[in-house]
C-alpha cells in the first residue's frame, strides 16, 4: 500500500524543505525509469566517488567496496573522503577536481548535502551525471538519480522497535523517553527522525509515552556532526536536568555510533540501561546487542547499496535507462530526484542470526 507522508525539514541555511519519505515499494518493486543523461561513455572511463568523513563504519565500508565493484564493472575510480574538520571544502574541491580529471559519473555521499549546488552545477555544464548516494543533495536541478535505503521507513522501525522493546521489559505504560537525530546538514536526519515520530506520536499524543524533558523539536534533538561526543554530553544534561529519581525506559537514537555513546552516558550515571535504538549494524554495536545492551540496529548492508550506485552507472555508461523505483518521494526543493529505495531491516538479539545471515563479518557474532 502506497502512504504519504510529508516530512518538513529544516536543512542548510534555515531553507524549510518538503521531503516526502513515501515508498513505493509493495514487498518487490517494478522499477520505472528515467532517462536523463542517457548519452553513454566509453566502458573503462573515470568514475569519482565522494564520501562524507567517516562517522559511521557504513562510510569505511562504502570506500573499499566502491573501489571492487567499479573495477569489477571496468571502470577507474578515483575515492576520496571529506576530512574530519574541513569537511564541506574538501568534498567541494574533491567533487571540482574530478571533474577537472574528466570522471565521466561522480557518485556523491553528501558531507553536507545543502553545499553542493556550484560543484554539481559545474559537472552538469561538463555533461557528467551525478548520483547522490545515501544522502539527498538539495537545492539544485543538477542530481540526477539516488540511490538509499528507505530513510522514512529507517525511522518507523527505529519507533516501532523502541516501542517494542519498551513494553518487552514493561509490559504497561507510561514509559519515559528522550529523542535524539541525526546532523542537521544530512538531508536523512529529518526522514529519520519523521519516520520515527510518524510511530511514536500518537503514544506520546495518548500520553502512553512521555519525553520528560520535553524536547521533541529537531532543533533540539539534533546531534551536530554526527558526532558521538555531541550526544553523549547532551545525554549527560538530560539525565542531570530530568532524570535525577525519574526511571528513563527508552531512547531514540538515530544511530549506532550514537547508540553507544547514549548508553555510556547513561552507564556513567550509574542509571539501568534503557530501550535503546541504532542503524547501521555496526560490529560494536551488535556485539552489544547480543550482550543485552543495545536493543536494536537497522541492516542497511552497504554491499547491496554500492552494487546499486555502480549499477545505475553501468547503465548509464551504456546510454540505457536508468532503473529505479521511486520517482516521488525525494523533492530535493528544485525537483523530485528519481530514487532506487533498498529495504532496511530492522536487528534485535532475536533475528540478528537470521538477519545477518550472508554477512560473513557479522553472523559470527550472533552465534555466541
Ligand atoms: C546515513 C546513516 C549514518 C549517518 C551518519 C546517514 O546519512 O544514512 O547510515 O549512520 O549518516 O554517518
Amino acid at each position: 500500500m502506497k502512504k504519504m507522508l510529508i516530512a518538513t525539514a529544516a536543512i542548510a541555511a534555515a531553507t524549510a524543505l518538503a521531503l516526502s519519505g513515501c515508498s513505493s515499494r509493495d514487498g518487490g518493486s517494478t522499477g520505472g525509469s528515467s532517462d536523463a543523461a542517457a548519452a553513454g561513455f566509453p566502458a573503462d572511463s573515470l568514475i569519482g566517488v565522494a564520501l562524507p568523513s567517516k562517522t559511521s563504519e557504513n562510510w569505511v565500508l562504502a570506500g573499499g567496496l566502491f573501489e571492487d565493484d567499479l573495477s569489477a564493472a571496468g571502470f577507474k575510480s578515483d575515492i576520496q573522503y571529506a576530512g574530519a574538520s574541513t569537511t564541506v571544502k574538501d568534498q567541494q574541491d574533491q567533487i571540482s577536481a574530478m571533474i577537472t580529471k574528466g570522471a565521466k559519473a561522480i557518485i556523491i555521499g553528501a558531507a553536507d548535502g545543502g553545499q553542493l549546488a556550484t560543484q554539481v552545477q559545474a559537472a552538469a555544464d561538463a555533461g557528467i551525471p551525478v548520483i547522490a548516494y545515501d544522502r539527498l543533495i538539495l537545492n539544485t536541478p543538477n542530481v540526477d538519480y539516488y540511490v538509499a535505503y528507505d530513510n522514512f521507513k529507517v525511522g518507523e522501525l527505529q519507533g516501532q522497535a523502541l516501542l517494542d522493546g519498551m513494553k518487552a521489559k514493561k509490559p504497561t505504560g507510561p514509559y519515559n523517553i528522550e529523542l535524539f537525530s541525526g546532523s542537521s546538514d544530512d538531508a536523512n536526519s529529518a526522514v529519520f527522525f519523521d519516520g520515527a515520530m510518524s510511530v511514536l506520536q500518537p503514544a506520546i499524543d495518548s500520553g502512553d509515552v512521555k519525553v520528560v524533558s520535553g524536547q521533541t523539536d529537531i532543533k533540539q534533538t539534533a546531534t551536530a556532526g554526527w558526532k558521538a561526543e555531541n550526544a553523549q554530553s547532551r545525554m549527560d544534561s538530560l539525565l542531570t536536568s530530568s532524570y535525577g529519581s525519574t526511571e528513563l525506559d527508552g531512547v531514540l537514537s538515530p544511530n549506532d555510533t550514537l547508540a553507544r555513546a547514549i548508553i555510556t552516558s547513561v552507564k556513567a550515571a550509574g542509571k539501568p540501561i534503557p530501550v535503546v535504538t541504532g542503524q547501521d549494524s555496526e560490529v560494536e554495536s551488535v556485539k552489544s546487542i547480543m550482550a543485552g545492551e543495545q536493543y536494536s540496529t537497522i541492516n542497511k548492508d552497504t554491499r547491496n547499496l554500492v552494487q546499486q550506485a555502480v549499477d545505475m552507472v553501468s547503465q548509464l555508461q551504456k546510454g540505457e535507462k536508468v532503473t529505479t523505483n521511486d520517482d516521488e518521494s525525494y523533492n530535493n526543493g528544485v525537483k523530485v530526484v528519481p530514487a532506487f529505495l533498498l529495504d532496511p531491516v530492522i536487528v534485535t538479539k532475536e533475528n540478528a542470526a537470521e538477519a545477518y545471515a550472508n554477512d560473513p563479518t557479522l553472523l559470527p557474532l550472533t552465534q555466541g
